[in-house]
């Protein structure tokens, strides 16, 4: 992963980041918008190369005649400003949509502003009217970008309790060493230690963390699959499970390229371990 432009630690950002639902009523302040602006015309290439491009939009401008409400169906309260981007059709696009968005999320985070994936309660035909999409592109998600509110409301509480959002399920359910029956603890797996934890802690479509890694024995090779919930997150041309395995990639790549680690994500479909009940996405190698 060639560009980083944070000014913490991959590490440190993905374990200050949250969903946060309820923002203080107030748009972002000009330096700021700018340095996210500038940041957004620049993300890093993802690992599939999909043509991917980001924007920020407000959610309602009054002194624009005609622009309509970018609505999110009460799920966020007070954000006037909200991060999107669009997708060009390609047989990987979402795992590189959420790889180069959640890059975003991580600049905003940087920044000391609060972020939600929002890959279904938001209203996608006016947010992709907002951006300007081109009938081949879809608008996978977006997010509010802004300063967080003292205090949560009850709605966003009710949220974080229903999907467990503090909780995350244990490094060993996720990760298995040279075999589906052999899982590996964080002390096991080494030097990869790092980049596997900051794919734990990510953000998933309703928190089902769907990624199981498979590390090769002498570590030369880590897999990356996923292991669907049947018919869940799947939308028109928007497969929500996809997207978080490409938030898990730009994890791994982020932490991966802080610790020093040689490796890039790479299709090795056809020389990667078959795990029954597993999709493969992609291999570190
Ligand atoms: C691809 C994706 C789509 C999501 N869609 C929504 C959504 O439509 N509405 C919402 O309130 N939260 C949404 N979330 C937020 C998740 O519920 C949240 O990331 C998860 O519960 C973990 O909580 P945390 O982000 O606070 O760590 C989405 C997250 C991801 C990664």
């Amino acid at each position: 992963m060639a560009r980083q432009v944070f000014g913490r630690a991959a590490s440190e950002l993905i374990r200050a980041r949250y969903s946060v639902r309820t923002y203080q009523e107030q748009p972002l302040e000009e330096g700021l918008a700018q340095r996210l602006r500038a940041g957004l015309v620049a993300p890093p290439a993802p690992p599939f190369g999909s043509p991917v491009r980001l924007g920020l939009l407000q959610a309602f401008d009054p002194t624009r005649k005609g622009v309509e409400k970018l609505g999110t169906y009460g799920v966020i309260r007070g954000a006037r400003d909200y991060l999107t981007g669009a997708v060009g059709a390609s047989a990987r696009s979402m795992e590189d949509f959420g790889y180069v968005f959640e890059w975003a999320v991580l600049l905003a985070t940087d920044l000391g502003l609060g972020t939600c994936w929002l890959g279904g309660t938001f209203q996608r035909g006016a947010f992709g009217r907002a951006l300007g999409t081109r009938p081949d592109e879809v608008v996978p998600a977006a997010s509010p970008v802004g300063l967080a509110a003292d205090h949560k409301r009850f709605l966003e509480r009710a949220l974080r309790f229903f999907a467990n959002s503090d909780n995350r399920k244990p490094f060993a359910e996720l990760c298995v060493e040279g075999a589906p029956d052999d899982p590996c603890t964080e002390l096991e797996a080494g030097p990869l230690r790092e980049p596997l934890e900051a794919v734990r802690l990510a953000p998933s479509a309703s928190n089902k963390q769907p990624w199981r890694m498979w590390l090769e024995r002498d570590r030369s090779r880590c897999h990356l699959f996923l292991v669907r919930n049947p018919g869940y997150g799947l939308l028109p041309g928007v497969d929500l499970q996809r997207i978080d395995m490409g938030i898990a990639m730009c994890h791994f790549g982020l932490v991966a390229a802080e610790q020093g680690l040689a490796g890039r994500w790479q299709d090795q479909a056809g020389s990667a371990p078959g795990w029954s009940g597993h999709e493969y996405v992609a291999t570190w190698a």
